[in-house]
């Protein structure tokens, strides 16, 4: 029998009970498909700074070392952030440092409005088009959020000066390009390649890697498009869109839009991804949502961005692919079956039924059986 090992950190607010809801549904998936999971839970994010003072603590890091792969829920907790220093938050000390420790570049985001949801985008059906699936390709360990220097000045009179570093070279972009059209070519086979040409270096470089690196696949188109129109298509014509590819922030503000049209940030998964070595590729598998504190601990969370992490996780980690599409086939039955958590939830709905966490995650795990 297939055997994996998983570090499984849930973090904070509504991290431990969507983690739950995924735990649960991988169980189901063992038993049909055949495969055994070890797997081992560790705190991360306040769950780490509670437990031992350090937001990614020594035990969680090693654990994460000796694992297949890491399902990570979610972290930071703002109304704690004034408690400790800045780069002691959870948001770096945790998940930017395993995004860094791990090589892990590349950021899948896959947005679908399922037809069933129709009614949970924010736009209207016309706007839908002939329906969006879009996968956002979002470069993850360079851009502003890791460029050196990075620092605030203190310039006397109550003034100070903050800086942070756009920088990318040829390999970082030529890697994660390839990333989007070898997805592209399982897809669609279009590229939306988006960047801001007309004031960044940044972007000529991304723009110019991109192009060549887009003449070795034939069969994808590439379209390059500046960030800001990037952002109104999303609104006004969606559907044009098969891949996006993005640096890091453009890809985090671009994500969360598109994921808005998927009906809510918490349908979104993702997969972090690192280089693959021989026939393994480690990644990271996590709800691109936030720890929405507000409801958390209230059984209100929608479980199914975790889910679907933990279906991505089967299939660019593990290989197996049969069991992530039983997955992603259950989470799709049991939306089309009327379950729906509050944030994808409309009264007006005929045979829509409003569910907690803990419902929708046995709804997924016994459509699965
Ligand atoms: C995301 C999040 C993170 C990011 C934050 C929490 C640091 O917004 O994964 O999109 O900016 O990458
Ligand atoms: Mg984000």
């Amino acid at each position: 029998m297939k055997m994996f090992s998983i570090a499984a950190l849930a973090g904070d607010g509504i991290g431990p009970e969507v983690m739950r809801e995924a735990i649960r549904v991988l169980r189901a998936a063992e038993k049909k498909f055949g495969f055994k999971l070890d797997i081992t839970e560790a705190p991360v994010g306040w769950a780490g700074i509670d437990a031992v003072g350090k937001a990614l603590p020594d035990v969680t890091l090693t654990l994460c070392k000796k694992s297949d792969a890491i399902l990570f829920g979610s972290v930071g907790l703002p109304d704690r952030d004034p408690t400790i220093p800045k780069e002691e938050r959870p948001e770096r000390a945790a998940l930017l440092r395993l995004r860094k420790e791990f090589g892990l570049f590349a950021n899948l985001r896959p947005v679908r409005l399922p037809k069933a949801l129709a009614h949970a985008c924010p736009l209207t059906r016309e706007r839908q088009g002939d329906g969006i699936d879009i996968l956002v390709v979002r470069e993850l360990t360079g851009g502003l959020y890791f460029g050196r220097p990075k620092k605030t000045e203190d310039l006397g009179g109550g003034n100070a000066r903050a800086t942070d570093t756009m920088a990318y070279s040829t390999p970082e972009i030529e890697r994660i390009a390839h990333v989007a059209f070898r997805a592209a070519k399982l897809r669609r086979k279009k590229v939306t390649s988006i960047d801001k040409a007309n004031v960044l270096e940044n972007g000529v470089l991304w723009r110019d890697v991109v192009t060549r690196v887009g003449q070795h696949y034939s069969g994808v188109t590439l379209e390059h498009m500046f960030v800001d129109n990037g952002a109104m298509q999303l609104m006004l014509r969606p559907a044009q869109f098969d891949v996006m590819l993005c640096e890091n922030m453009f890809g985090d503000i671009l994500s969360d839009e598109a994921a808005a049209l998927a009906g809510s940030l918490g349908m979104l998964p993702s997969a972090s991804l690192g280089a693959t070595s021989g026939e393994k590729t480690f990644g990271f598998y996590e709800p691109a949502g936030g720890t929405a504190p507000d409801i958390a601990g209230k059984n209100l969370a929608n479980p199914i961005a975790q889910i679907l992490s933990a279906a991505l996780m089967l299939r660019h980690s593990l290989g197996l692919n049969d069991a992530a599409a039983a997955i992603e086939n259950a989470v799709q039955q049991s939306i089309e079956a009327g379950n729906r958590t509050g944030d994808i939830f409309n009264p007006n709905e005929a045979g829509a039924r409003r569910v907690g966490t803990r419902e929708m995650g046995e709804a997924i795990a016994s459509a699965l059986r």
